[in-house]
């Protein structure tokens, strides 16, 4: 695969059709109260799962949500039957364990064909007055229904200490299922609030197939407590998954084939570039050509879908909620003001299997992602400035929430995370940065930088970029967070400012910001220049800083410095890459970084230029696969 269609491929993954539609599977239950538990036969789902699957019994699981006196692997295994040192390893807690009042827990069953339904059978002693229906309804939790426990009994009257056999609702993938991939059908038990997205997710299945194998569609997708939703599963299920929301898969790493072939990327080069420009030009000649070519471009969509989705908030707002937000001038009426429970339940009540890092949560709002951090202090700069900017390369606030002396936002959610751990974590993850990649999250970077710097009025500084405050969402497409120090340019009094309070993150700040609190938007091109030298590098700042005498610019010097910079090249880039780069393109990026961290801020180019530079090295690096590609060759190696 080359890296156009496999870039084609990455962008398009929001927009994925789900795979050919497949029969309706089993029909779904429907409104338990609607059902009457002598009025037999109205809707046949009601005694199990029609026998349509490929084979007449199979391995299969349920969930049941642990209630005393069923809390323990002991007594849930012979509720069910089923083996306890089964049920202690899928659930991953010994044999002796017991469970928290309400924790799903995970049990395999046994599921066969039996008449016309598929069920796992197990036996249960009536000890107390019991009815039908409660033993469907109380001890089973709907994981049975009382018209199959008549069914399957002969008697619409229950006998005291009788022992009855309980038909446990169950299925077996049908032929499609199985094309498709599908190995296992676990019968979920639904509660209030959940939804086929929110259940689909935290098994990692897609959405589409479980609305298929319940025969519910997207307009017709209402599901009810005490019911059985069947998910269909490709591998058993993990307690993990169970717990919450699991962390969404992130896309699998690309890794590049290694190059073991000359080509000839050079000569494409210079024609793409009309001769000259890439081999001769010094770093001037790379201002002056793109001085010249200045114009105004921001391709880049300015939406933020999330904001859109959220609806005006009927519920009152809390007084101290308005109150602050009400002191922030020009706040818009699209930031939606949470109550606390909602992100509770949108975090199963922070739990631990939620937590992101630090004080961030992610949470599930309507069965969107959402990252959830909680802060001390004064946020309203951060709520103004993000509030004011809508940009693809720019976090989106989507809302906030105040309770007992903490500030909770909720952001738009980056499923890679930040760009740090990427970068300088020594994981396979790291791989799936190659060189287009990482070219690609520079130019978002110059470019939300540059949308605040130039296109907002008034314009900011954002004061402390760093590379873990730039996020990667699901393409691996940049966006700018942490904006806690952010300032308007305007507020500090035209180009230039003076502070007396130095606060930012140390190897990423400016000279003249340290030795004497100078505020200006070249702050920014300052940090940017140290993001880029990491992102070529591979290493950390502090890393690279340790190893010279003197400023930063002694790290590039033996690869800028002289005319055979590429030969230097292999010591400098991150060995990740495996030589897998265009070495005139690497040298070019860094003598960008080298006049980024210029010591005199005016020596610095802006935003704009950089990001058009970026834009240029972008198209060329994508134009120089796809020739490659032409003749078979998809590494960028020369
Ligand atoms: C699911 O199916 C619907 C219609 O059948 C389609 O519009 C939608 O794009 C599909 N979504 C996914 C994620 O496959
Ligand atoms: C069906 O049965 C065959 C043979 O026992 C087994 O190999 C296969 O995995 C089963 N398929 C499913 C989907 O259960
Ligand atoms: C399920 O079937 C397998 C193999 O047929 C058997 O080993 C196991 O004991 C059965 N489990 C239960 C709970 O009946
Ligand atoms: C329960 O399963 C374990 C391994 O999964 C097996 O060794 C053991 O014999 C099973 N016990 C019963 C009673 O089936
Ligand atoms: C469970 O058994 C282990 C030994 O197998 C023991 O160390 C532990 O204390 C027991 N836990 C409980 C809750 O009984
Ligand atoms: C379950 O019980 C029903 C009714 O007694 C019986 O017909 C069926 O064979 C049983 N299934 C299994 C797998 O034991
Ligand atoms: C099952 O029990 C719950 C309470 O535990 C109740 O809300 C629900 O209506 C009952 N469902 C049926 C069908 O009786
Ligand atoms: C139900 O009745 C059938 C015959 O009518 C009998 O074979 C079966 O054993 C009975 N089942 C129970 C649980 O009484
Ligand atoms: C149904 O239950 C009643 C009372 O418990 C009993 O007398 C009768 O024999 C049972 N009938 C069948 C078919 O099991
Ligand atoms: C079930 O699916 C597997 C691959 O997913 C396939 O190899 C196998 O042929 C399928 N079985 C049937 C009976 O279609």
């Amino acid at each position: 695969m080359n890296i156009i269609s496999l870039l084609i491929s990455v962008l398009s993954i929001l927009f994925i059709s789900g795979p050919s539609p497949i029969n309706a599977q089993q029909p779904y239950y429907g409104d338990p109260t609607k059902v009457l538990c002598n009025d037999n036969g109205n809707s046949n789902s009601e005694f199990g799962y029609t026998c349509n699957g490929l084979n007449k019994s199979c391995q299969s699981f349920l969930t049941y949500r642990s209630q005393s006196p069923y809390n323990s692997v002991s007594s849930i295994s012979l509720l069910f039957g089923a083996n306890q040192s089964q049920i202690s390893q899928l659930n991953s807690v010994a044999e002796n364990a017991t469970f928290d009042t309400n924790q799903v827990v995970l049990i395999p069953v046994n599921c066969s064909c039996s008449g016309n339904y598929y069920q796992s059978n197990t036996s249960f002693s009536v000890q107390n007055p019991n009815t039908y229906s409660s033993i469907a309804n109380t001890t089973f939790e709907s994981l049975t229904t009382c018209q199959a426990l008549q069914d399957q009994n002969n008697n619409t009257t229950i006998s005291l200490l009788s022992t009855i056999i309980v038909p446990l609702r169950c299925a077996c993938p049908t032929k499609n299922q199985n094309d498709s991939g599908v190995n296992y059908l676990l019968s979920y038990l639904v509660t209030s609030g959940q939804t086929v997205l929110i259940i689909s997710s935290m098994f990692g299945v897609d959405t589409n197939m479980t609305l298929q194998a319940n025969s519910l569609s997207f307009q017709d997708s209402t599901i009810y407590p005490f019911t059985t939703l069947l998910v269909p599963l490709q591998t058993t299920p993990t307690s993990s998954e169970v717990v919450a929301p699991p962390p969404p898969p992130r896309p699998l790493p690309h890794t590049l084939p290694s190059s073991n072939s000359k080509t000839t990327w050079v000569y494409v080069l210079l024609g793409i570039f009309g001769g000259g420009l890439v081999l001769g030009a010094g770093i001037f000649g790379f201002y002056l050509y793109f001085r010249k070519n200045k114009s105004k471009t921001d391709a880049v969509t300015t939406s933020k879908s999330f904001q859109s989705a959220e609806k005006a908030y009927e519920n009152k707002l809390k007084a101290k909620t308005q109150e602050v937000l009400e002191s922030i001038p020009g706040i818009s009426q699209s930031l939606k003001v949470y109550n606390y429970e909602e992100l509770q339940s949108a975090t199963y009540n922070f739990s631990p299997s939620c937590w992101i890092k630090g004080s961030v949560y992610r949470g599930t709002i309507k069965g969107d992602f959402a990252a959830i951090k909680r802060m001390e202090g004064d946020v309203s700069k951060e709520i103004d400035i993000l509030n004011k900017i809508s940009h693809f390369n720019i976090i989106g606030l989507s809302g906030v929430c105040y309770n007992g002396g903490d500030w909770y936002l909720v952001y738009e959610y980056a499923f890679n995370g930040p760009l740090s751990d990427c970068i300088y974590s020594n994981s396979d993850y790291q791989k799936c940065l190659n060189w287009t990649r990482r070219v690609q999250i520079a130019l978002d970077v110059a470019t939300g930088l540059n949308y605040i710097h130039n296109y907002t009025s008034p314009p900011y500084v954002h004061k402390n970029l760093t590379c873990s405050h730039v996020l990667l969402d699901v393409d691996f497409r940049a966006k700018i967070a942490n904006f806690g120090q952010a300032r308007s340019v305007e507020l500090l009094g035209g180009e230039f400012a003076l502070t007396n309070q130095i606060v930012g993150t140390k190897g990423y700040m400016a000279p003249e910001y340290v030795e004497s609190g100078l505020v200006s938007t070249k702050l920014d091109v300052y940090a940017f220049g140290v993001l880029l030298l990491e992102i070529l590098t591979g290493k950390e700042v502090s890393v690279l800083s340790g190893r010279v005498k003197f400023h930063l610019s002694e790290v590039l010097a033996p690869v800028v410095g002289d005319e055979n910079g590429k030969d230097e090249l292999s010591d400098f880039m991150d060995p990740s890459l495996q030589g897998n780069y265009p070495a005139e393109l690497a040298v070019y990026l860094a003598k960008m970084v080298d006049c980024c961290i210029e010591k005199d801020p005016a020596d610095r180019p802006g935003m704009d230029e950089i990001a058009q530079s970026l834009s240029r090295i972008l198209n060329t690096t994508l134009s120089l696969l796809f020739s490659n590609s032409m003749s078979g060759d998809s590494s960028y190696s020369s």
